[in-house]
């Protein structure tokens, strides 16, 4: 019992260890990546299977993207909000949803953003890592969400093939020192801080049409220019990614952790606010 108290300590700070990714630096390989696999319809399904939307059902989703997964609550909801800062993402965002009635689009960073307005969900989606203090965003999540809502954080589990590359190439070439957010790590974390989550995970398929694809989103598999750097990061990657071939594809099985748990007064998450 003790031993697992300690074990889920340490995995909240391995979770303030973990990597902080620069989205101007992946955002082009992101939407590269976006046109290959099934991922947008998949996940979409399951995070409206987890939040059961229903006509007065209020959302706020950050780091809201292209807006798949508004477009799609929307359409069950009484009204979203998406949280918005990418100059790129921001007007495809504003486009689609332009005449909209009940989507309302917020282009701060989340770390700017504020409202009086709790909300019945508070969705991110792969966009932990994009935050330097992963538990004050998780905090700030929770103090959005109206008492009894629910909080819903998506993030890669250990067990899909695109993490575990991942962790192969940091092993191999990196010595291990790089740290990624995981579905597994987070669950732990919030353990420790007396919230009880529920995890639901989520298969997806990527088909990257050849090696050259796959080898040119460097930095989005590897966060390695593969291109402008040491050789050997190429070869290591390109060892890994020729594991996952099949005829000349690249197919690599991602599987997403959904992490979500319900507000209440007592969780110790309030106190990680910076
Ligand atoms: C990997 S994308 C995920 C997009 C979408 N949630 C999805 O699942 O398709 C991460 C998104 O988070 C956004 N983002 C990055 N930093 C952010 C911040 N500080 N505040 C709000 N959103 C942020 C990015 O602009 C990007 O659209």
């Amino acid at each position: 019992m003790r031993q697992e108290t300690a074990d889920h300590k340490e995995n909240c700070n391995l979770l303030r260890q973990a990597e902080t990714i620069r989205y101007d630096d992946i955002s082009r390989d992101n939407r590269r990546f976006d046109q290959y696999t099934d991922e947008k319809t998949l996940l979409t399904q399951r995070l409206i299977e987890v939040l059961n939307p229903n006509s007065t059902t209020t959302v706020l989703d950050i780091g809201a993207g292209e807006g798949y997964f508004l477009a799609e609550m929307s359409k069950l909801a009484h009204r979203c909000t998406g949280v918005e800062p990418d100059p790129i993402m921001l007007e495809r965002l504003l486009r689609r949803f332009l005449g909209s009635h009940n989507v309302e689009i917020d282009r701060r960073r989340f770390e700017d953003f504020q409202t009086e307005e709790r909300f019945d969900a508070v969705v991110s989606a792969h966009t932990l890592s994009f935050f330097e203090d992963k538990l004050a965003m998780i905090a700030k999540m929770a103090s959005f969400a109206r008492e009894g809502g629910l909080v819903v954080i998506v993030a890669h589990s250990i067990l899909g093939r695109q993490y575990q590359i991942l962790e192969q190439f940091d092993r191999q070439f990196r010595r291990g020192r790089l740290l990624h957010v995981s579905a597994e790590l987070l669950c732990g974390c919030l353990e420790s801080l007396g919230v009880v989550p529920k995890m639901d995970r989520v298969l997806t398929k990527t088909i990257l049409p050849s090696l050259d694809i796959a080898l040119s989103l460097g930095y989005f598999l590897f966060r390695q220019d593969l291109d402008n750097q040491d050789p050997m990061a190429k070869k290591t990657a390109m060892s890994l990614l020729l594991r996952n071939m099949v005829n000349h594809e690249v197919q690599i099985d991602t599987i997403h952790g959904v992490v979500s748990f319900r507000k209440t007064k007592d969780s110790k998450l309030e106190d990680k606010r910076s």
